[in-house]
């Protein structure tokens, strides 16, 4: 049985006693190009590494075949057999996946991941605000129910979100309300912040499952993935 999934980064996998842990739910949040997709990535990769399957649902559209073939390196074709890829193109297909995630999940899945949970939801409500309050309440259905699947099937479930830090139009009142909901249901919440550097960002535990002050990290983005970057 799957326990944990090592993020691959030293420091967090330390403060989270060895990486991401098998039936709840974490949450990877931040503004663009602050490595989400990246350290997901790299989440499925070690999941494979310890032989279990993962469920890459790829809902913005940004899953790169060229990206995980140079952080699976030597393993590549051995690792890719092993990460499914799924690609909902609304919110309604986000629904009837993870409706029918039993079907999709069985013996033998370490890790589903949902990349970013927010795009489509978005996308919904920009297409139809008259409905921001059903689709809202569509969205905390769906993290119950994966809520309740992680920890029934014990398997990781990691979810990434995109936040901006200049709000548009109908964000301002959606943004809040997804945030509000993601971390309600998430075990572990890990918070991606930009530095000047564009290859470094700061990774900052903000829950885990053992309780404390939140912690942060510096981490390096290079072709291998993401690891720790010790700031002297
Ligand atoms: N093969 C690669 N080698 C080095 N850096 C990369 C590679 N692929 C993507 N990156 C960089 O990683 C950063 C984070 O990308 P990504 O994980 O997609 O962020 P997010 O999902 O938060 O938008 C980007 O700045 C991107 O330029
Ligand atoms: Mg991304």
């Amino acid at each position: 049985m799957l326990q944990k999934i090592p993020t691959g980064c030293k420091g967090l996998d330390e403060i989270l006693e060895g990486g991401l842990t098998a039936g709840s739910i974490s949450l990877i949040y931040g503004e663009a190009e602050t490595a989400k997709t990246t350290l997901a990535m790299q989440c499925a990769v070690n999941c494979a590494r310890k032989g279990f399957k993962a469920l890459f649902v790829d809902c913005d559209g940004t899953f790169s075949a060229r990206r995980l073939s140079q952080m699976a390196s030597v393993d590549f074709e051995k690792i890719a057999e092993l990460i499914i890829l799924a690609r909902p193109r609304d919110f309604r297909e986000q629904t009837t996946l993870i409706d029918q995630l039993p079907n999709y999940v069985a013996k033998g899945f370490g890790l589903v991941v949902f990349d970013t949970i927010t795009h489509l939801y978005r996308l919904a409500v920009a297409e139809k605000p008259e409905k921001t309050f059903e689709i809202n309440r569509e969205l905390n259905r769906q993290m119950a129910w994966l809520a309740q699947f992680a920890k029934t099937r014990k398997i990781v479930v990691l979810v990434a979100s995109q936040v901006r830090s200049v709000f548009e139009d109908v964000y301002v009142s959606v943004e809040p309300v997804a945030t509000r909901v993601l971390r309600f249901w998430a075990d572990v919440i890990i918070a991606m912040k930009p530095t000047e550097n564009a290859k470094i960002v700061m990774a900052t535990v903000e829950k885990r499952p053992e309780t404390g002050q939140p912690i942060s990290f510096h981490l390096k983005i290079d072709e291998g993935g993401l690891s720790e970057y010790p700031v002297p």
